[in-house]
């Protein structure tokens, strides 16, 4: 198991833990909260996670990058900006934190290649690879994530939130319709064989 470190920032601590049980169609509650991502995590745990959460898209034929990236570019990515994960306290895990994790999302991603003109702007913020475990989809674990970088992203001055899903994902593209994103545009990135929506939310000013 590959094993990173890394400076955890004030922020972070502010972010999380959020607690909550949530109801799980395994017929159980799970005792699931999100953190920032911790030195002890496994980059090899939330590549394999990626790779399982993004094994639909692949089905339909699509190659998204978070489906088939090697645990380096997991790395490289989780660095370029802040990567929050969703863990289970009660799963049977042997890894060092003795969590497993099941979601994660990334905010504020810094890519190699040229982002959307909408990501630009200066009052834009965004994330990306968003993914909840299969085993887990469908209990609230991939609303969490987006409440945390929503709340994350307003508390650093953004007034929107944006993000690049696949457009033939239509399913995908409905869950963020309910959450409150709207299509802004569309674009190309270099490593897809799919043209991708740009999708943003206004965020409500800080109470
Ligand atoms: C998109 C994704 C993160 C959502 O995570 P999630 O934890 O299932 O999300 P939630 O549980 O908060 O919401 C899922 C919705 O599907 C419904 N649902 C019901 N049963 C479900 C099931 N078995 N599986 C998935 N969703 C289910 C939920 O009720 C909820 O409906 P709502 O939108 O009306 O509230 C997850 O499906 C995923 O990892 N997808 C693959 C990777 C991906 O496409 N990432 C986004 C890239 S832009």
């Amino acid at each position: 198991m590959k094993q990173m470190s890394v400076d955890i920032p004030s922020e972070s601590r502010r972010a999380g833990p959020v607690r909550v049980d949530v109801a799980s169609d395994r017929g159980s509650s799970a005792n699931i909260t999100t953190r920032r991502l911790a030195p002890s995590d496994s980059l090899q745990e939330i590549t394999t996670l990626l790779h399982r959460a993004y094994a639909k898209q692949v089905a339909m034929g699509l190659r998204p990058l978070a489906g088939r990236q090697s645990v380096d570019i997991t790395e490289k990515r989780v660095f370029s900006g802040e990567c929050y994960v969703a863990v289970d306290h009660e799963a049977p895990v042997q890894s060092r934190t003795g969590q497993k994790i099941v979601g994660t999302i990334l905010f504020h991603e810094v890519e190699e290649s040229k982002g959307p003109p909408w990501f630009e702007k200066p009052e834009v913020a965004s994330f990306s690879q968003l993914a909840v475990d299969p085993d887990y989809q469908g209990c609230g674990i991939g609303r969490m994530l987006l409440d945390l970088v929503e709340s994350r992203a307003r508390d650093s001055g953004a007034r929107e939130l944006g993000l690049s899903m696949a457009e033939p994902d239509r399913e995908l593209y409905e869950f963020y319709i309910r959450r409150g994103y709207r299509f802004v545009e569309f674009w190309q990135w270099p490593y897809t064989n799919y043209r991708s929506a740009i999708l943003s939310k206004t965020l409500a000013p800080k109470a």
